[in-house]
């Protein structure tokens, strides 16, 4: 295609969103044309780089506009050095990537970061250089040209609340100039921060207090939510984020196909608020889509929002307007640990019955680990409804989750524990949280089938949930918490290294041994994967609802899709519990390949069913498939 022609497809797509881009774009910046000017050059600019090969792909994504919700999309979220220790080496090992039948790969931040203070990659210095460590940025379109002829997506994490101190920027700043100065939140004096600190919550309370730092250099406070050398970026600076998207149009450009924009809530501030989710964030991240859908069509942007269930959602923006194409299902993944810890799945079944009821267009990322912390953001007005409280719940799940509660087969540590308002968070592998850690130190076959069961009843679980599916690198073979973090002199006060442990691939390399723990749960897994991706009941179509096992720790959930049922039940219990499915007729379960025919079905304890079968029409018509809860 010749220069100008491929040029009027940018115009083109342009011409669909400008009313709504300038509008949005002038509203924020007090109609400061020439910053809107630059932007739309600035954007035309990052189309002409993008590559043939790329654009093709936009093309084809366009025409299947739900390529990413496709039953059989799995993803596995990887630190790059813990996994194969630089980019050329995870091009080696997408073997086994694919073995594991992932076809979306999360790459945890690999762009330049100050070692030492970098917070996991997450304190950015230049977002158009990978780590030295790692490797280079044609390494990385390599990796993402290899992936996409495997049909594996990419993605790469978008820092965008802030820079390391270490960045041009910050640099600039610290040596007195104004303009870069601006584009922080910097202070004469305490006096504007004491304001802010009334109303702003803490991020690391204990590992970092506070959302501001001295800058001994520039004589000045600035603002830093996170960790001190993690300076928070003034986006009601146009120039900021017109250098800012065009960097994630950067990274687009490298093939990165999903971008997950990290800290999304925090990105405006303003005094005399929380400083989070403000509606200037939804503007910028409706702006940030519209880009997307003109520069770079076939890239999704993933919403990093961890807050609480009501704030979530409103970032998939409305069905006419969207923001974030995906979003992390979080208070499902913490309402599961409490499930795990309580074994009552009340509060989980309220928080799926919302989720259920939510458009099909929205779609999450189910997980249950990643490289963060569980933090305990749930619903305590409805956990207040059978006598708990906020903050001795916590504790307990802590207490329960860290094995220090009688009984308890967890290992996991604490995060973040702010004794000031009983606040800890929890960090520990899946595996571990499940007990395989204490079942394999004491060698009994059954505590360990126990441990394995609950793992995989989880996974089967999250699988059972419409989205995609993330499974954290290790999780495939149970690795265990790596201890070893507590005398790396830079890891060793963040407890979240608990869980990002180099994989062990000797142990990887017993998932084809027969009889195994990582046999085992590796075919486990991928009989999960394969039954749900051979199934039309598994599509992001499908009906969802709540069935009613009878019993509180059983969870029963049922999907419906043109002609096939499912009916899954998971026992979070520590019981043995029989559950009835409601009609007639046989269930054949794929995953145990047993066909139930007298209408009982015993559950183990952790253990599940996927009951699968055909249905007639009439049948169809007759049943309300609206929640039944
Ligand atoms: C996100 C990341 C977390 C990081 C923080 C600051 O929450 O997931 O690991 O510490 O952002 O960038």
């Amino acid at each position: 295609m010749k220069t100008g022609s491929r040029m009027n497809e940018f115009y083109e797509r342009l011409a669909r969103h400008e009313d709504e881009l300038k509008w949005l774009y002038m509203e924020l910046y007090h109609g400061d044309a020439q910053a809107y000017d630059y932007f739309v050059g600035m954007l035309a600019r990052m189309y002409g780089e993008r590559s043939a090969a790329l654009r093709k792909l936009d093309r084809a994504r366009l025409a299947d506009p739900d390529w990413y919700r496709r039953r059989d999309v799995l993803g596995m979220l990887m630190y790059v050095s813990a996994f194969a220790g630089t980019l050329r080496g995870v091009r080696r090992k997408l073997d086994y990537v694919a073995d594991c039948g992932v076809n979306y790969l999360h790459l945890m931040p690999l762009l330049e970061s100050p070692v030492g203070r970098s917070d996991g990659g997450y304190a950015v210095s230049d977002f158009r250089t990978v780590q030295p460590a790692l490797g280079t940025m044609k390494d990385l379109a390599a990796l993402t040209g290899d992936c996409h002829k495997r049909g594996i997506a990419v993605c790469l994490d978008f820092v965008m609340n802030h820079t390391s101190e270490e960045h041009e920027w910050a640099r600039r700043a610290r040596a007195g100039e104004k303009a870069y100065q601006d584009r922080y939140f910097f202070y004469d004096d305490w006096e504007i921060p004491n304001e802010f600190e009334k109303t702003v919550p803490q991020v690391f309370p204990t590992t970092a207090p506070g959302n501001f730092t001295w800058c001994e250099e520039a004589g000045k406070v600035v603002m830093t939510t996170f960790y001190p050398y993690q300076w928070d970026l003034n986006y009601a600076n146009p120039v900021v984020f017109n250098d800012m998207t065009e960097n994630m149009l950067y990274l687009c450009n490298q093939g990165v196909d999903v971008i997950r924009l990290d800290a999304t809530p925090y990105i405006w501030k303003q005094l005399g608020t929380p400083c989070r989710n403000l509606p200037q964030v939804h503007t910028l991240v409706r702006i940030m889509r519209m880009v997307c859908e003109i520069v770079c069509p076939g890239t999704l942007l993933l919403g990093e929002i961890v807050m609480e269930p009501s704030k979530v959602v409103p970032y998939f923006g409305t069905v006419e307007k969207p923001e974030c194409h995906l979003l992390y299902n979080v208070t499902t993944m913490a309402s599961t640990w409490h499930t795990v810890a309580t074994k009552d799945t009340r509060l989980l079944r309220h928080q799926l019955e919302q989720v259920f009821a939510l458009p099909g267009e929205y779609t999450f990322l189910n997980y249950l680990r990643c490289h963060d912390d569980i933090g305990w953001g749930l619903d305590y007005d409805f956990i207040g409804r059978y006598g708990g409280q906020e903050v001795p719940h916590k504790k307990f799940l802590n207490d329960y989750l860290t094995g220090k509660w009688e009984g308890s087969p967890a290992r996991g540590e604490l995060y973040n524990d702010d004794p000031r308002l009983g606040d800890a968070r929890l960090c520990g592998t899946t595996a571990s949280l499940c007990g395989l850690e204490t079942a394999r130190r004491s060698g009994d076959a059954d505590r360990i089938g126990r441990a394995l069961r609950s793992d995989l009843m989880l996974h089967a679980y999250m699988f059972t949930l419409s989205g995609i599916p993330v499974l954290y690198s290790g999780d495939e073979i149970g690795q265990e918490n790596d201890y070893g973090y507590h005398d790396d002199p830079l890891k060793r006060d963040d407890s979240r290294w608990l869980h990002r442990g180099d994989l062990d691939w000797k142990k990887a390399a017993l998932r084809d041994e027969p009889g195994t723990v990582e046999n085992r749960l590796f075919h486990g897994l991928r009989r999960l994967e394969t039954i749900r991706a051979a199934h039309r009941v598994f599509d992001g179509t499908a009906d969802l609802w709540l069935e009613d096992t009878g019993f509180d720790g059983v969870l029963g959930i049922g999907r419906y899709c043109r002609g096939e049922k499912l009916l899954a039940y998971f026992n979070f219990d520590s019981c043995e519990h029989t559950v009835l499915p409601a009609g007639q007729g046989e269930w054949y379960d794929p995953f145990a390949e047993r066909t139930y025919r007298d209408g009982a079905v015993p559950l183990s304890p952790g253990g599940f069913v996927w009951l699968l079968r055909e249905e007639k029409p009439e049948e169809e018509s007759g049943t309300n498939r609206a929640l039944q809860v």
